[in-house]
């Protein structure tokens, strides 16, 4: 089981890619957008995380800290909501700002927070 836990993990750290790898590459562009890749990224999040919680539970390699996952959540679930209601815009500015850095505060959160 510890295999589909890293499996997920992998998946897991590639959704974070799809959203902060698109988003880097706009940063000196004029208008920015939130992208498809970058739509589905923040979808695969919640997917991919809320799958990680379950065969961290079902492994016992260590004890899932609840207050971590809940912030992480909040965040995703903003990061996705965002996401959703901005992707058709043609130009974003604060939503765009908001989903890097949000995006950014959940790798913190999940690096630092242990
Ligand atoms: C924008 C959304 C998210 C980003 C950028 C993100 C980022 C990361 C990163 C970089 C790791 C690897 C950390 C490590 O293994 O040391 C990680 C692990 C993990 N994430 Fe997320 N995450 C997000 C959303 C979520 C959500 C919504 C959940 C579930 C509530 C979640 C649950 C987990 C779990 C269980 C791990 C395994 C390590 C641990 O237990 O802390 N993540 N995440």
């Amino acid at each position: 089981v510890d295999y589909v836990r890293y499996a997920l993990l992998t998946l897991h750290i590639l959704g974070a890619a799809a959203i902060i790898g698109p988003a880097f590459e706009q940063l000196r562009a004029e208008t920015k957008r939130i992208t498809t890749v970058m739509l589905w990224g923040a979808r695969a999040q919640i997917v991919t995380g809320l799958l990680l919680v379950g065969s961290v539970y079902a492994s016992d390699a260590y004890e899932p800290d609840n207050a971590k996952l809940a912030v992480k959540l909040v965040i995703a679930l903003a990061v996705a909501g965002l996401a959703e209601s901005q992707r058709k815009k043609e130009t974003v500015t604060w939503g765009f700002w908001a989903v890097l850095g949000l995006t950014i505060l959940n790798v913190v959160v999940a690096v630092f927070w242990r």
